[in-house]
């Protein structure tokens, strides 16, 4: 029997990874969302109803993540003159992190939608082939249509967007025992907001140091170098901007690093932030001092501990 109903889950991403602006980012195991998807005869891509977003996301298919990422597949389709190029959707999209997090929410929900619809037409497409539909979602959600959190998302692992225009995207090698902390305050950060107060122009000076910590941190995954991981994740050019809108981010990075992590900077555009560690034990010791280093600014938090997830969007 043709299976007309699907559950798909896509996990949040950590993008950026401190030197990696709009080029690095990771898959974490937990949190995510959920998208829950019935084939139907409408020709049409709803979204019926939406849970976990204290209703602050558009049902209208055209303005939501989700459905945007359904709807610019379908095109697709249409332009290929596919078999199932009329097809509808009806989804449910079950929110099950916050909003504004840093943690590729939106991300999250496209993916999960995309390969929901994907499936349940049989994979016309492969999955680094949906890359550009939910791509669109992105410039739905902030305006720029950044990979970085689409594509760990989509294709699992630690991902590198080498280039934008044409799409590339490599898989990098991530060591065994690289664990991370990511620690969440409860404030929000919209990342169109998080993208208005950077700079347009960088110092070359300033350029040449975020390329050699790029560079220093890949080669560092690749050789399982955990000092060389350490000493890359530096983030020269945006940190210091955008830590200006996280409460408490100077005490919580340096708790993490007095606490043995390899390195810590934003999550994406924040208020997330972020810790890399050796070992799970570290990863639970290094979270445990950032969540207490937030403490004075009473802003309540949630804590994160995992591998890089390769497993990427799981059918449930
Ligand atoms: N690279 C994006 C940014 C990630 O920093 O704006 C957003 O999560």
């Amino acid at each position: 029997m043709k299976t007309t109903e699907i559950t798909v889950f896509a996990s949040a991403t950590v993008a950026n990874v401190a030197c990696g602006f709009d080029s690095l980012g990771f898959a974490i195991n937990q949190p995510g969302d959920e998208v829950t998807m019935q084939r139907t005869d409408s020709g049409e891509v709803r979204v019926t109803a939406i849970t976990g977003d204290n209703g602050r996301l558009p049902l209208e298919a055209r303005k939501n993540t989700a459905s945007v990422a359904v709807l610019t597949m379908m095109e697709e389709l249409r332009r290929r003159g596919h078999e199932h190029a009329h097809a509808g959707f009806d989804m449910q999209v079950k929110k099950m992190m916050p909003l504004g997090s840093g943690l590729g929410s939106s991300a999250a929900s496209s993916v999960a939608a995309i390969v929901a619809a994907n499936t349940l037409l049989g994979e016309p497409f492969t999955r680094e082939e949906l890359l550009p539909f939910v791509m669109e979602s992105e410039k739905i959600a902030c305006g720029a249509a950044h990979a970085d959190n689409v594509a760990p998302a989509l294709l699992g692992g630690f991902v590198l967007v080498r280039s934008y225009d044409p799409l590339d995207v490599v898989q990098l090698h991530v060591p065994s025992d690289l664990w991370c902390a990511v620690v969440h305050p409860h404030i929000e950060l919209l990342t169109e907001d998080a993208r208005k107060v950077l700079k347009k122009n960088i110092r070359l000076d300033d350029a040449v140091v975020q390329w050699s910590n790029l560079a220093g941190l890949i080669t560092g995954l690749m050789k399982e170098d955990y000092e060389l991981i350490g000493r890359s994740l530096d983030d020269i050019i945006f940190e210091p901007v955008r830590s200006l809108l996280i409460p408490g981010f100077d005490a919580v990075k340096g708790e993490a690093l007095a606490s043995g992590a390899l390195g810590c900077s934003i999550s994406g555009s924040g208020p997330s932030i972020f810790a890399l560690c050796r070992g799970e034990d570290k990863a639970r010791e290094v979270g445990r001092a950032m969540v207490a280093a937030f403490e004075p600014y009473q802003l309540g938090t949630d804590l994160f501990v995992s591998q890089v997830n390769h497993q990427g969007p799981e059918i449930r």
